[in-house]
């Protein structure tokens, strides 16, 4: 920062984005004040200048870019800047205020398009991280540091202890579950201070999974391959509004009352549709009391939180789980999940008006993969795909399953970009298609003689679809050294722009292994 140095403070009521009018006391000469907060990687470097304003040596600073403090997330203690010989006195905030950015992050495949990992990466450059759908069925890995961390209900933004990570009402919660994995990552010496559970997220109650798992076995072999977290039964019973809220904890005498009457319909359908064994109603409720005292600390109104983010011109991310295509709409119904993983579930699942999302992140694997059933166009069945799930770890985060894998399917990607308004992709797990001679990337669809741009709404057309391929020659060599977009081979590179082009959408970072370092941003989608 030039030759300036912190001295004490301004006042503790600035905003994140703030910039500030900074009357400097002598030297005339002095360049410029400063001002604004937020994450480390956009200080460097400070190429700004300074203009003299009014009189008595006020000054106010031109920024070409906006400067950013390290370790002051807003509404704290703001640095000044010694200039020289002239110190800061005081400092006003002129009107003026950050660009507010709200990007939201979906998968553009069938989920485990390695999300976390890029959701990581941008976690430290925004204020907060909201989780806006889906419940402990997603997982995710991210390795930071060297340290490798799972994330399931709890944003991956967490690791960063500045940013504030909301559990939005979109989300199903299993208590116990959250409860496991907020142990889990303090054991690990993780602040979770800046965790915030929406009051109106609906829970995964204890007759949900096993629920999930009987109604599996019973549809036998056209079984969906849930996880059997009970997802689905929770969100129906969400829309069939005897679904019980994280709110509901703060009201015994409430919850007490409307599990009577909820628990007679899941024990009648649980002891003589199933032949299970039925709930009890006060062994639910004690250990659903025992949670609510735990969990009371993060359980808030998320309305003020996120509008007073808004308002102040903040950094927000929302982090989708799962992806386009298990979508309960857009997706392979009813080989789906039960919530929207899309952009406009990240509207609904937090509160945040699409008229202020700003951008859409895709994330894509540079390949295909699946858990689950369901029609899958590209799906490699030989020792091909066998090789790619072995060289990308592809089993699941949450159930350790092996991962169905397929070429680059750019019919399904397209119609991601296109229903999400995905205008930046992240495009991961590049360097597991480093040894192959060539590769196959399907570009469109013939159905019956008929060609598709886009995946069909009838499932068995579209398992029974031919997908139309180009093969494009590979790289044969190792991508994990290379630390920027540039290095990667001429052939990679060809590959990761083809991609582009076919789905309509600038390729706007590349992974090429799972550390932080091994993403290659050209540009940064906030
Ligand atoms: P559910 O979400 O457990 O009901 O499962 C419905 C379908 O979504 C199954 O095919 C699951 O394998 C799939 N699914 C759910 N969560 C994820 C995820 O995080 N990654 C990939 N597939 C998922």
């Amino acid at each position: 920062m030039r030759s300036g140095s912190l001295v004490g403070s301004l006042r503790p009521v600035a905003q994140h984005g703030q910039i500030f009018l900074v009357p400097c006391l002598g030297q005339p000469g002095a360049p410029f004040a400063f001002v604004a907060f937020g994450s480390l990687e956009e200080c460097h470097p400070l190429p700004f200048g300074g203009q003299r304003l009014g009189q008595r040596g006020e000054w106010s600073c031109v920024f070409h870019r906006l400067v950013f403090l390290a370790g002051d997330p807003g509404n704290r203690i703001v640095p000044a800047v010694r200039l020289g010989e002239t110190e800061v006195r005081s400092a006003r905030p002129v009107a003026f205020r950050t660009a507010m950015s709200v990007t939201i992050l979906v998968g553009g495949q069938w989920g485990d398009e390695g999300k976390g990992k890029v959701i990581d990466l941008l976690a430290d450059k925004v204020h907060m991280v909201v989780r806006s759908q889906g419940g402990n069925n997603a997982g995710h890995t991210v390795v930071a540091q060297g340290k490798e961390h799972r994330f399931h209900l709890i944003p991956s933004g967490i690791l960063n202890p500045d940013t504030v990570c909301v559990i939005g009402h979109g989300v199903v919660v299993d208590p116990n579950a959250f409860l496991q994995e907020l142990d889990r990552h303090q054991a690990e010496g993780i602040d979770t201070r800046n965790l915030v559970l929406s009051e109106r997220a609906h829970m995964v109650m204890p007759y949900h999974p096993v629920l999930d798992k009987l109604g599996e076995e019973m549809r036998g072999d056209d079984r969906l391959g849930t996880t059997w977290r009970g997802i689905g039964p929770a969100y129906e019973d969400k829309v069939r509004r005897i679904g019980f809220r994280i709110g509901d904890l703060q009201k015994p005498a409430f919850l007490e009352k409307k599990l009577r009457f909820v628990l007679r319909l899941k024990n009648e359908t649980l002891t003589r549709l199933y032949g299970a064994d039925p709930f009890d109603e006060h062994a639910i409720l004690d250990e659903y009391l025992g949670y609510a005292e735990r969990m009371d600390p993060y359980i808030r109104d998320i309305y003020p939180i996120i509008q007073d983010a808004l308002q102040n011109g903040r950094r927000i991310l929302l982090e989708g789980a799962q992806g386009v295509m298990l979508d309960l709409d857009l997706g392979t119904y009813p080989y789906v999940t039960s919530s929207s993983p899309t952009a406009g579930g990240a509207c609904t699942g937090s509160g945040i008006p699409p008229s202020r999302v700003t951008k859409t992140v895709g994330v894509f694997e540079a390949y295909t993969t699946r858990v689950g059933y369901g029609p899958f166009p590209t799906e490699l069945t030989d020792a091909l795909g066998d090789s790619i799930r072995e060289i990308g770890s592809e089993y699941g985060t949450t159930t350790g399953r092996p991962r169905r894998v397929g070429w680059f399917d750019a019919a399904v990607a397209r119609y991601a970009v296109a229903t999400n308004g995905i205008d930046s992709i992240a495009l991961t797990k590049v360097d597991v298609l480093d040894s192959l001679d060539t590769i196959k990337i399907c570009t469109d669809y013939v159905s019956k003689g008929e060609a598709w741009d886009h995946p069909m709404a009838n499932i068995s057309h579209l398992k029974h679809t031919d997908a139309v391929y180009e093969e494009v020659p590979g790289w044969k060599t190792a991508t994990r050294s290379c630390r920027s977009y540039e290095e990667l081979p001429d052939a990679c590179r060809a590959y990761v722009a083809r991609i582009g082009e076919l789905c309509g959408a600038a390729v706007d970072m590349v992974s090429v292994g799972p550390d932080r370092e091994h993403t290659l941003v050209r540009r940064l989608p906030l």
